[in-house]
């Protein structure tokens, strides 16, 4: 959660399932957008699940919703699939998309190398 003024004024959340973190929404408060709250609470909840060992991260997003594609863009989730009629309020289709961890994870890992 981001909180400012004691309000909060964002958020981000996953399913995290064995190796799999679901992102299921990120949201800012309208008049707190476009200032980097999405993408700082998008990269906490990626860190947060890269150090539990999460191998990916995987999200869909509505077709239409070009802003969210640019911040998933920007932070290296690759679009893997199309989900016709997805959303239940609209029919929307979604873009499926999925980031690879592993390289926070072997950042944060002590390596040796070779085993044993
Ligand atoms: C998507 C959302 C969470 C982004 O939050 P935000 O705090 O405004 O985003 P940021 O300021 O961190 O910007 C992150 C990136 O998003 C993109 N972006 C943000 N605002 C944008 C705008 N008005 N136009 C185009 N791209 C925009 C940019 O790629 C930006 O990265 P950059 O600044 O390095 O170019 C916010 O717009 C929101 O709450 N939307 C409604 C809910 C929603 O659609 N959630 C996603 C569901 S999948």
């Amino acid at each position: 959660m981001a909180e400012e003024a004691g309000e909060i004024i964002g958020f981000a959340g996953a399913w995290i399932v064995l190796d799999e973190a679901h992102i299921t929404n990120i949201a800012v408060l309208k008049d707190h957008r476009g200032r980097g709250i999405g993408k700082a609470l998008t990269q906490a909840l990626l860190q947060y699940a890269a150090n539990l060992g999460v191998v990916y991260a995987t999200l869909e997003v509505r077709r239409s919703n070009e802003i969210a594609q640019k911040l998933y863009k920007s932070l290296g989730f690759e679009y893997v699939g199309l989900r016709k009629k997805y959303y239940e309020n609209n029919g929307e289709d979604a873009f499926q998309t999925v980031k690879h961890l592993h390289f926070h994870i072997l950042g944060k890992r002590k390596m040796t190398w070779p085993p044993g």
